[in-house]
């Protein structure tokens, strides 16, 4: 019975690697070339997952601008060529921008699915809050609000001798609390409490601590790991919940105008439970500073570690402060506008995105159809298919970017020492040069305010403190996040600071 039993289970073994290997997909004609991969199912998934620059790079020489690859089940069809971007961007019949995002999203948050009929809701409805309440006229209050943030962090520290840290760890603490604060207002009944200030800080150390690890499984859950199997990442995620029921979140104080929308749509909802809601908060939190932290990481480190940047840096924020009458010694404030005009400070940022930043743009295809790429060729693409985008590859091209892994803190300063928008591939201009944040109907809605306060955490850093950078080595990217967005460093770097005394207790 025993040996029945065996020879069954490797006959069914055998059929299903069978199966797996034949329903290997053949290239029709006029679709692009094909990469199945050697392994069923997974196919080329590992290779691209140990590192997609190195990957795309490679199949470019042996396919060209535009080929699919089987990763993990699905097919991806990469376009690389940056004239053709907007082939893809512009196809928004046929392709759709939605269905991966969410499905990850479902994944990794467990919110409610608005495409469910049964919350008689659309994200068609829930979508433009975040046009709404982040950029335009919205953007000012924002920027205030994080203004205020950044220096009450900032000055809760004491920080008055030189204190030795990471930078990462540094530029961590402060973006996360301020841009926290900022978007979902203040816990003010534990101020009521007799050790106020020690609950407030265990309560944000905690909320770190439960982003950090939830964070840090982003990539495993998104590849397929049930999060239940995690069971610390889930209790991670469900405490983080907690504290985004609506019945506390209510009784924060100066809510943004995001938060507070979206409490209110959420609200409307009928058959949405309060767990569900406060997961979808969970996810907002995650999109707010899952990218921002790195972002502000690169663009601290590549300052301190340029003596011209550092320079320049400090010129344009000692001009500004002169011009509108503002003293460090005090609280010191840029408004919306002041921060447009610090192109040097926007140089720099835009310079630390372009060389960190791996994030990819997925469609799915709705139909069969035929894409025309700039080249005039026309491949033909299957539906429930995705096509990828994959900006790295722009952001590192030697013929776009003269020295592309170096770090130069003008590169986009035109000779006026404006923004540059003027990028050219064989001698051929083009728009698409810069795009951490994504492109067309999905381009990041965060965006202005995402470059505003790395600008203004920058701005403040070098108001308030002063600081050395210890060690000159760049640390490598951890592509482990390859795909996701902003790059982590492998590890963090040394660096030393102070409060400037003349500072003290007055921020
Ligand atoms: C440096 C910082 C940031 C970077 C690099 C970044 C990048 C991105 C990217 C690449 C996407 C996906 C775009 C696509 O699929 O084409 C995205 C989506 C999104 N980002 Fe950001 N982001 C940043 C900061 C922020 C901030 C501060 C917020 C909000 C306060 C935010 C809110 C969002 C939201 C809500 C989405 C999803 C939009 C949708 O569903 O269409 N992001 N971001």
């Amino acid at each position: 019975m025993a040996d029945l039993t065996v020879s069954l289970f490797f006959t069914l073994i055998v059929i299903v690697i069978c199966f797996l290997f034949l329903t290997k997909r053949k290239r029709l004609d006029g679709e692009p070339p094909l990469e199945n991969g050697w392994l069923p199912f997974i196919g080329v998934a590992l290779q691209f997952q140990r590192n997609p620059l190195e990957f795309l790079t490679s199949r470019k020489r042996r396919y060209g601008d535009a080929f699919t690859c089987r990763i993990a089940g699905k097919y991806f069809t990469f376009i690389l060529d940056p004239f053709s971007y907007n082939a893809v961007i512009r196809q928004g019949k046929n392709l759709n921008f939605q269905k991966f995002a969410i499905a990850a999203s479902l994944k990794v948050f467990g919110h409610a699915d608005f495409s469910d009929p049964k919350y008689n809701i659309s994200y068609e409805e829930i979508h433009p809050i975040f046009r709404q309440t982040l950029q335009g006229a919205a953007l000012q209050p924002l920027t205030l609000s994080m203004m205020k943030n950044l220096q009450f962090v900032m000055q809760k520290s004491k920080a008055y001798d030189w204190t030795t840290e990471g930078v990462y760890s540094f530029a961590f603490k402060i973006m996360f609390e301020a841009g926290y604060l900022t978007l979902f207002g203040r816990n003010e009944y534990l101020l009521a409490e007799d050790n106020a200030e020690e609950a407030q800080e265990a309560w944000m150390t905690r909320i770190m601590d439960d982003f950090k690890v939830l964070d840090n499984a982003f990539p495993h859950i998104v590849a397929g790991v049930p999060i239940f199997l995690l069971w610390k990442v889930k209790a991670a995620r469900e405490d983080l919940a907690g504290k985004f029921l609506h019945e506390y979140l209510k009784k924060n104080t100066n809510l943004s105008e995001l938060i507070e929308k979206r409490i209110n749509i959420f609200d409307r909802i009928k058959n949405l439970d309060e767990v569900n809601k406060a997961r979808t908060h969970v996810a907002m939190l995650w999109a707010s500073q899952a990218n921002t932290l790195p972002a502000t990481f690169w663009s601290l480190f590549y300052m301190l570690r340029s003596p011209e940047a550092l320079r320049e840096a400090r010129k344009e924020v000692e001009q500004l402060l002169q011009d509108t009458n503002q003293s460090t010694e005090t609280q010191v404030c840029f408004t919306k506008d002041h921060l447009d005009n610090m192109t040097v400070l926007g140089s720099i940022i835009d310079e630390a995105l372009r060389l960190s930043s791996a994030s990819i743009m997925i469609r799915v295809a709705n139909e069969n159809f035929i894409l025309t790429l700039d080249s005039r060729e026309e491949i033909k693409i299957r539906k429930g298919d995705c096509i990828a985008l994959y900006p790295q590859m722009i952001h590192l091209d030697p013929e776009i970017y003269e020295d592309a892994k170096e770090f130069k803190y003008n590169r986009f300063l035109d000779e006026n020492g404006q923004r540059k928008t003027c990028f050219l591939k064989n001698g051929r201009k083009f728009k698409s040069f810069l795009l951490p944040f994504g492109a067309g109907i999905s381009e990041c809605p965060g965006r202005f305010f995402a470059v505003n306060e790395i600008k203004q955490f920058l701005a403040l850093i070098l108001c308030h403190y002063d600081l050395e950078l210890q060690n000159m080595d760049i640390p490598p990217l951890d592509n482990s996040r390859a795909g996701f967005g902003i790059l982590q460093p492998k590890y963090d770097v040394q660096f030393r600071y102070k409060l400037k005394r003349k500072n003290r207790e007055k921020l």
